[in-house]
């Protein structure tokens, strides 16, 4: 099981720290029911958590180019994110897509290039209330999925998250028979663009102590996206023992 925390562009340098510190003392390295943690870091805080060296914890890019290096002021070369030690890439996430007009074949080549460079890719999807409401889940899903895998091989590096949109940062979870039903028809379009049925399917939106192991504990949900709630270790570290 993969819990992993979406920072977004939250925390002071001393609330990172802190957050770490505390998270060691909370976790000292034993293992944890089969989970491990991945935190999805704004790219100034890596260097923070590879200093860290506790177990059972991995750290990605909340976003990345799709080229190495080059005229891209403002991005971060997915090469030097990988030489930082980052293992993970988060692609397609919401607040990409709606507020910095990520399309699907961007979307496409970051995932390419994030696993051509060996990272694990976490790929978002994920339906807007107004879309829902119109009936296109299936549609939207499987439109995300399509573009998003594009020319990608196959492979055991990619997973999952399903974000409804509507229930991300606003405290509403989505229904346990929405997320089944959502997480249902991922499995259909993975496997007929001819993924492994082990490939993880992540819920995300709103997951928070509460709710966790109850979502868990849904057929195919194979971990937990969480932003809000890991802003704090102590949810979080819930969330995780959950
Ligand atoms: P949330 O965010 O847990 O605050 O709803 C989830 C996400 O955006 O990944």
């Amino acid at each position: 099981m993969i819990i992993a925390a979406n920072w977004k562009m939250n925390l002071r340098p001393c609330e990172a720290q802190n957050f770490f510190k505390t998270w060691s003392e909370l976790n000292p390295g034993q293992s944890l029911k089969n989970r491990s943690a991945v935190f999805f870091l704004p790219p100034y805080y890596w260097p923070l958590a590879q200093s860290l060296g506790l177990k059972n914890l991995a750290w990605g890019t909340q976003n990345m180019f799709s080229e190495d290096f080059g005229a891209f002021t403002g991005e971060n070369s997915p090469v030097v994110a990988k030489e930082m030690g980052a293992q993970w890439a988060l692609v397609g996430h919401s607040e990409r897509r709606q507020l910095f007009g990520e399309t699907g074949s961007f979307i496409n080549k970051k995932v390419l290039k994030a696993l051509n460079l060996g990272f694990k890719v976490l790929l978002c999807v994920g339906e807007t209330l107004e879309q829902r409401q119109s009936g296109l889940v299936q549609d939207v899903l499987d439109q995300q999925l399509q573009e998003g895998l594009t020319h990608v091989v196959p492979n055991l590096h990619t997973f999952i998250a399903y974000e409804p949109v509507w229930a991300i940062g606003t405290g509403l979870t989505a229904r346990q028979e929405d997320i089944t039903k959502a997480h249902r028809m991922i499995r259909h379009r993975l496997l007929s663009l001819g993924f492994s049925p082990e490939t993880p399917i992540l819920y995300g939106g709103s997951v928070k102590p509460e709710n966790s192991s109850e979502i868990l504990s849904l057929e195919d949900v194979s971990g937990l996206l969480v932003g809000g709630a890991s802003l704090k270790p102590d949810p979080f570290f819930k969330i995780l023992n959950s």
